[in-house]
C-alpha cells in the first residue's frame, strides 16, 4: 500500500504534499492574505455547520451527479483555476486534466498556468474545459486568449473579477516567492531537501504558457508583480459587459460575495455566479465564502447557478453548500495538495475521498439524492 492509498483524507493529502514540496512553493499553495483570517474562516464556517439524519430511507441507490452550466457532472465539483499547477507537478495542468476526466467533472484553466490553452486541450481533449480569464491592459492579447480558447474547445469563460490588484500575501513576501524561481540560498537550500521535487522540475520548464508567444517573461517576477504588469485594474462593469460579449458560450462570474454584485452578474448574463474569496488569497477580513452564500442565493433567486469555492475539505462541506443554497462547489487547494503529493493519481485521490465521503454522508443523512438537498438537512443544535 502506498502513501497515497493511505490518504484517508484532504488533510492527509496536504501533509504529503507538505512532504514533497520546497517550503517556499507549499506556502504559495497554502497561505492567505494578510492574517489569514478569511482563509481560516471559509473552512471553519463550513466545519461548524451541523447536519440532521433522517433514518428510515432507502438509501440504497445514491447519485451525486448533478448539471454545472449546462453539462451533467458525475460530482457536484469543478477544479478551480489555479495558476502555476506545473509548478507543483511537472505538467501539472495536463496531470489534474485527466483525472477531471476520469472522475466526470468540469477542469477550470487558470490564465497563470504553465501549460498553455493549446497543450492541455491536446493532450486532454475530453475533458470538459473552463477557461478563466483574468482582464488584461493589453486588450489584443486578451482578445487572442479568449480566440484560442474558443479555438482549443473550451466550453465555458469563467471571468474572475476579484483580482483588480493582487492580495497582500504575507507568506510570498517573507518567501521572496518569484517565478521563476530565484536561485537564492534559502531557496537552493529547501530545494535541495526535497529531490523528488527538483527531479520534475528538471524536466519540465515553468513559465506563463500563455503568455510566451505574445510577452515573453524575463527575469524574476512575483505573482504580485505579474498581476501589476498585465492585469486591468481599470476594468469596470462595463469591461466585464464588453469581454463577456465576445464568447460565444456559457459565462460564469467569479469572486463575488456581495449580493447586488451578484444582482449585476446575473443581470449581464451570466449562467453562474461563483462565490468566492479567491481561497483568502486577495482581500483579508472579507466575509467567508459560506457566510457570503445565502445572500447571493436570494438575489440571484434562481436565474443562474451559484457556485461555492473556499474552504471546502469534505464532503459534508458540500453538502452544507448545496444546504445554503449552491448547486455545485469549485475546490482549489483540495487538488493542488494532491497533485503535489503524487500527480494525476493524487488529483483522482482527492476526488475519490470527496467522491466516498459524499455518497456516505447521502446515505447517513438519508438523502439519496444529491439535487434534492435542501435547508433541511442543517440542524441548528
Ligand atoms: C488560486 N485561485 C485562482 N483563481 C483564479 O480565478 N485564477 C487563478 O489563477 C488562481 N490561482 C490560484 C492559485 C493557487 C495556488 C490557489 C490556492 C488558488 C483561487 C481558486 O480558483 C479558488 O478560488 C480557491 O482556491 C478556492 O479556495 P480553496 O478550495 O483553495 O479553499
Amino acid at each position: 500500500m502506498t502513501a497515497l492509498d493511505r490518504a484517508a483524507s484532504i488533510a492527509d493529502l496536504r501533509r504529503l504534499a507538505r512532504r514533497r514540496l520546497p517550503r517556499s512553493i507549499f506556502e504559495f499553495i497554502d497561505g492567505g492574505a494578510g492574517d489569514e483570517r478569511t482563509l481560516r474562516d471559509n473552512a471553519d464556517h463550513l466545519a461548524a455547520l451541523r447536519l440532521m439524519p433522517r433514518v428510515g430511507v432507502d438509501v440504497a441507490a445514491r447519485s451525486a451527479a448533478v448539471d454545472i452550466v449546462g453539462r451533467r457532472s458525475a460530482l457536484p465539483l469543478v477544479l478551480a483555476p489555479t495558476g502555476l499547477a506545473g509548478l507543483f507537478w511537472p505538467g501539472g495542468e495536463m496531470a489534474a486534466a485527466r483525472a477531471a476526466q476520469a472522475a466526470g467533472i468540469s477542469f477550470c484553466l487558470s490564465t497563470n498556468s504553465v501549460a498553455s490553452i493549446e497543450e492541455v486541450a491536446a493532450a486532454v481533449p475530453g475533458v470538459d474545459r473552463w477557461f478563466q480569464l483574468y482582464f488584461l491592459k493589453d486588450e489584443a492579447l486578451m482578445d487572442r486568449m479568449l480566440a484560442r480558447a474558443a479555438a482549443s474547445g473550451y466550453r465555458v469563460l469563467c471571468l474572475t473579477l476579484d483580482l483588480a490588484v493582487q492580495g497582500r500575501r504575507d507568506r510570498d513576501i517573507r518567501n521572496a516567492f518569484t517565478v521563476p524561481l530565484r536561485p537564492r540560498l534559502k531557496t537552493v537550500l529547501e530545494v535541495a531537501l526535497r529531490p523528488a521535487w527538483l527531479a520534475g522540475f528538471l524536466r519540465a520548464p515553468v513559465r506563463f504558457g500563455n503568455f510566451e508567444a505574445d510577452a515573453p517573461q524575463t527575469g524574476f517576477s512575483s505573482m504580485a508583480q505579474h498581476v501589476a504588469k498585465l492585469c486591468d485594474a481599470s476594468a469596470n462593469w462595463g469591461t466585464i459587459a464588453r469581454v463577456a460579449a465576445k464568447w460565444h458560450g456559457p459565462v460564469v462570474i467569479k469572486g463575488v460575495l456581495a449580493p447586488d454584485d451578484a444582482r449585476r452578474a446575473v443581470d449581464l448574463g451570466a449562467a453562474a455566479v461563483i462565490v468566492s474569496n479567491h481561497g483568502g488569497r486577495q482581500l483579508d477580513h472579507v466575509p467567508s465564502a459560506a457566510a457570503a452564500l445565502p445572500g447571493v442565493v436570494e438575489a440571484v433567486a434562481g436565474r443562474a447557478q451559484v457556485l461555492l469555492d473556499g474552504g471546502v475539505r469534505r464532503g459534508t462541506d458540500v453538502i452544507k453548500a448545496k444546504a445554503l443554497g449552491a448547486d455545485a462547489c469549485m475546490i482549489g487547494r483540495p487538488f493542488l495538495w494532491g497533485l503535489a503529493a503524487a500527480g494525476e493519481p493524487g488529483v483522482a485521490r482527492t476526488l475519490s475521498i470527496f467522491a466516498e465521503e459524499i455518497a456516505i454522508a447521502q446515505a447517513l443523512l438519508g438523502r439519496p439524492d444529491f439535487a434534492a438537498i435542501d435547508r433541511s438537512v442543517l440542524s441548528d443544535l
